[in-house]
């Protein structure tokens, strides 16, 4: 089954806060930045539309077969 590693650059990352509310489950702020809740998910779900919405590009999801 695919799996999707997920990543936050927290360098990047400038706390809009954009992948914690189109994506709640796998993301959230801590100290003002992200992070994902899980490195890894069985199902893309939310993630992709948190990576492809954020403004500075600091979500990374990348398929692993
Ligand atoms: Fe940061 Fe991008 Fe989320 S700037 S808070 S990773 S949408």
């Amino acid at each position: 089954m695919a799996k999707f590693k997920v990543e936050v650059d927290r360098e990047k990352c400038i706390g809009c806060g954009m992948c914690a509310s189109l994506c709640p489950d796998e993301f959230e702020l801590k100290d003002g930045k992200a992070v994902a809740k899980k490195a890894e998910l069985e199902e893309l779900g939310c993630a992709g539309e948190a990576e492809s919405n954020c403004p500075v590009g600091a979500i990374k999801v990348t398929k692993e077969e």
